[in-house]
């Protein structure tokens, strides 16, 4: 057999889940709504806002709009495979059993980008938040900012980068109950927001309502600009929702409550997103709160609310690592599943006997997070991190297809409802927002793979554990 047609059997995908024992269903739609838009809401909205808006202008509340309704339907399709195979390694372990290995590398290798850029950006993001404390605490502005913005390092987001690394080295877990408690926070910060701003909102601000046009196209210095180009960036406040397809197990009823669950809870994010975008054009203006790397803060400021600026700053500097955590856990358990596929080597997942975490991992991840986020600017990090998640979508939803046709008959706990539809949608709108991307993006991204190409035909064809049981049975 070609290493083009090794795929993974879904039954043995789910074999070693059948006599696991069965975990308890507890979870109802709300519970699963309050899951997503925790997952969900994080640096995007808190700081990606200002980029978006100084590339779309007031626009952008529709790249939000697009950006969430292409999430939504990668996320039901998400949802389908999720309970047809409840095992770890999300997006790579279906596309190995629908596409093969090849293709499930590729996907893999987009997925360990992605989560070492989300953790990347999230510093990025809270550094700007924890900007004022580190200044209080004497440190000189060079070494606040990156080479970019005219300093030498993000400093704050290399030290948070390196300190979540170590918390989940030592065998820290996201709780239920901190996590409620910072969804909470999250939230109430964003609510008293839109409160403060609504008394200033001037519709006046919303024209012209597209000034860089619809599609992305390249502005004055050469950066693509418009609509597009900012849905294709704020894309990035919409993901983490897989965590709520990672609950589906638990749901007593998975057919009406992930629908609600997921679809609910990225309507749930596009409104208050939208929302929050609106307001805050309505009480500044796109083109001047697009300077001010935490926007929010900058607006409330702006209208004479300092107190509250400084608690909605910390809102964010208390809210924000719990998002680094999840994408760094992540992180290790897709690079967990790939090794012990035999793609990757072994040795780099092992777990250590005291923490019970894969040390190296995870601290691996935290030191590439560290000098990614102190050198490099928000905008090119999540640029990056969302073409790897857009492949990503794009081989679920195809994953889908597939299996939808050659394998129809298979019991389906959740079925992404008009899949027909559904399922190319989200293909399509993935593709129109990788175009949409900067060019420069899709370069690195090629460039990410080419060296991801040469390693799995180095190490992972001929090591991977198909590989080996072919090579055992041709032997045999
Ligand atoms: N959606 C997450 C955020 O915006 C990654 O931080």
């Amino acid at each position: 057999m070609s290493f083009w047609t090794r795929r993974k059997a879904i039954d043995t995908i789910t074999a070693g889940h059948a006599d696991s024992h069965q975990l308890k269903k507890t979870l109802s739609w709300p519970h699963l709504m309050a899951l997503g838009v925790g997952a969900i809401v994080g640096t995007g909205i808190y700081t990606l806002t200002g980029i978006g808006a100084g590339l779309a202008g007031p626009g952008v509340i529709l790249s939000f709009l697009i950006a969430g309704a292409v999430c939504a339907c990668a996320a039901l399709c998400y949802a389908e495979l999720s309970t047809m195979m409840p095992a770890a390694g999300s997006a790579y372990t279906y596309s190995y059993a629908a596409m093969g290995e090849p293709v499930a590398w590729f996907v893999g290798w987009s997925l360990i980008l992605e989560y070492t850029l989300v953790c990347a950006a999230v510093a990025v993001g809270w550094s700007a938040h924890a900007h004022g404390l580190f200044k209080a605490m004497g440190f000189p502005d060079a070494l606040l900012a990156g080479p970019h913005a005219g300093g030498l390092i993000n400093l704050p987001a290399v030290i948070i980068s390196m300190a979540v690394a170590g918390l989940l080295a030592l065998g820290t877990r996201e709780s239920a109950v901190v996590n409620m408690f910072l969804v909470a926070v999250k939230i109430a910060a964003l609510i008293v927001f839109v409160v403060l701003c609504l008394p200033a909102f001037d519709a006046s601000h919303f024209t012209p309502f597209m000034p860089n046009g619809f599609t992305a196209a390249p502005g004055p210095d050469g950066v693509k600009i418009g609509v597009m180009a900012a849905a294709s960036l704020i894309f990035f406040a919409f993901y983490g929702f897989d965590a709520v397809s990672t609950a589906a197990e638990e749901t007593k009823n998975p057919k009406r409550d992930l629908t609600i669950g997921i679809v609910g809870s990225m309507a749930v994010c596009t409104a208050i997103y939208m929302i929050v975008a609106a307001v805050s054009i309505g009480a500044s203006r796109a083109e001047v709160f697009s300077k001010s790397e935490a926007p929010l803060v900058f607006i409330l400021e702006s209208l004479q609310h300092p107190k509250i600026a400084q608690l909605v700053a910390l809102a964010a500097v208390i809210a924000l690592p719990t998002v680094i955590l999840a994408f760094m856990y992540g992180q290790s358990r897709i690079f967990f599943v790939m090794a012990r596929d035999g793609l990757l080597p072994r040795a780099l997942s092992r777990v250590n006997a005291k923490t019970g975490t894969p040390v190296m991992m995870t601290l691996l991840t935290g030191a590439l997070s560290a000098v990614l986020s102190g050198l490099l600017s928000l905008k090119d990090i999540a640029e990056l991190a969302n073409a790897g998640t857009l492949w990503a979508f794009i081989a679920v939803g195809a994953s889908v297809i597939l299996l939808r046709l050659r394998e129809p008959n298979r019991p389906r706990v959740f079925s992404t409802p008009i899949w027909q539809v559904v399922a190319p949608a989200g293909i399509l709108g993935c593709l129109y927002l990788f175009i949409s991307l900067p060019v420069k993006t899709q370069v690195y991204f090629f460039y990410a793979h080419l060296i991801g190409a040469a390693i799995y035909l180095a190490y992972g064809v001929r090591k991977s554990v198909l590989a080996q049981a072919e090579k055992a049975a041709k032997g045999a």
